[in-house]
């Protein structure tokens, strides 16, 4: 039995027990994957300043983000599919959030409903909204997400076009999945995956099939969303959503410091710095390489600033908050521990990345998050992607 100690551990796992077509779905970025790999590596450029013999009792990482107590500066980021990397991954990843005191994103494109995690965690969560086409349906969607005590609404920005990954188009991981014969092979070779997906009813998308006329069998529905993300996704679309749904929103996808700037126009409550987990256009620059002209150009302002794309420790998250992030989104990190173990998998990758986090926190001589600040890095490290 493998001692689990990192996040990296969890991956690993992860891999033996995932039918090969979803992990390679979670483990992949687009095209030459440049943009995913600096989302790590840029992480590790950033150092952080040591500090020795100061108390470091009574050690403190609650953070309010969107004026929600978290119990860390973190939460999940909205992922696509989840209940085909674990059956009934998202009700175990919501479960394992709320118990550790973080919110859970549930994505539109997941397989558990709204009204699934309404049921079965009962405790409130996040929603991620596509901008679709289809306008009546956004709506119910958002009314559904309402009565499922959904407490921000996370409108993703950067997902009109899809960005090529070319490990799905070979495994066949369309909607509808058309597995290759070697996939169906392999998925029969994942005996305890099979044997929670043989129990559990959920295999679709629930927040899909049965809630659009017409869709009620997957095929119908592979060609409904091709047809469905809407290319014309403007800023203007967002004063409607925000009305419609009238709490707090959060913009995901913002790469650039003028873009952050018109989202706070538009009245975002929180944005995420985020390149997809370097899933949509390569050779983007890391997120956290962007973080600092993005944290820059809305100080002051009312917008919080999240990150997500390359969290895989506490040391990554804790330079982020470093660099004015309220907090962060962990997607794969997540993942792995879901793939890995279920829910006492999402824990364990909570956990790890809670220690991580207060520990380095610690050695940087600080014990209270909304003390750690730019101080605790050195500052020839701090990222000036344009100069
Ligand atoms: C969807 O959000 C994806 O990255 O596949």
């Amino acid at each position: 039995m493998t001692i689990i100690t990192n996040i990296e551990d969890l991956r690993v796992i992860a891999k033996k027990r995932v039918p090969k077509m979803f992990y390679d779905y979670v483990d992949s970025g687009s095209w030459t994957e440049s943009t995913y790999q600096a989302n790590e590596s840029d992480f590790q450029k950033i150092k952080l300043i040591q500090k020795v013999a100061r108390n470091m009792e009574n050690r403190s990482l609650k953070r309010e983000m969107l004026g929600i107590e978290m119990s860390m500066p973190l939460s999940i980021a909205p992922t696509g599919l989840v209940g085909m990397v674990h059956p009934d991954g998202e009700i175990l990843a919501a479960r394992a959030a709320a118990k550790f005191g973080i919110r859970y994103t549930l994505s539109t494109m997941s397989i558990a409903s709204l009204e699934d995690i309404k049921k079965e965690v009962n405790k409130p969560f996040w929603f991620q909204l596509y901008v679709m086409r289809d306008r009546d349906f956004m709506r119910r969607l958002i009314d559904r997400a309402k009565a499922a005590g959904c407490d921000a609404l996370v409108i993703t920005l950067d997902l009109q076009m899809i960005g090529q990954r070319h490990k799905d188009l070979k495994n066949g991981l369309s909607v509808p999945p058309k597995p290759t014969l070697r996939n169906w092979i392999n998925l029969f070779t994942k005996q305890r995956w099979c044997w929670n997906m043989l129990k559990t009813k959920r295999r679709q998308f629930g927040n899909i099939v049965g809630h659009v006329e017409g869709i009620d069998d997957p095929s119908s529905l592979g060609s409904w969303t091709q047809q469905q993300f809407d290319p014309t996704l403007n800023w203007q679309d967002i004063e409607w959503i925000k009305e419609a749904w009238g709490g707090k929103i959060i913009l995901k996808g913002i790469l650039d410091a003028e873009d952050a700037k018109l989202a706070n126009s538009v009245g975002a409550d929180a944005i995420v710095v985020s390149n997809h987990g370097g899933r949509q256009l390569d050779g983007a620059l890391s997120s956290i390489a962007v973080l600092p002209s993005v944290v820059d150009a809305l100080s002051g302002s009312s917008t919080e600033v999240i990150i997500d794309s390359g969290i895989r420790s506490g040391q990554d998250l804790l330079k982020a908050v470093a660099l004015g992030a309220k907090g962060g989104m962990i997607g794969r990190s997540y993942l792995y521990g879901l793939g890995a173990m279920g829910e006492a998998g999402v824990t364990k990758a909570l956990e790890i990345i809670r220690n991580e986090f207060e520990t380095s926190m610690a050695f940087c001589g600080e014990t209270e998050v909304d003390n750690v600040g730019r101080h605790i890095l050195v500052p020839s490290t701090i990222p000036d992607p344009f100069n």
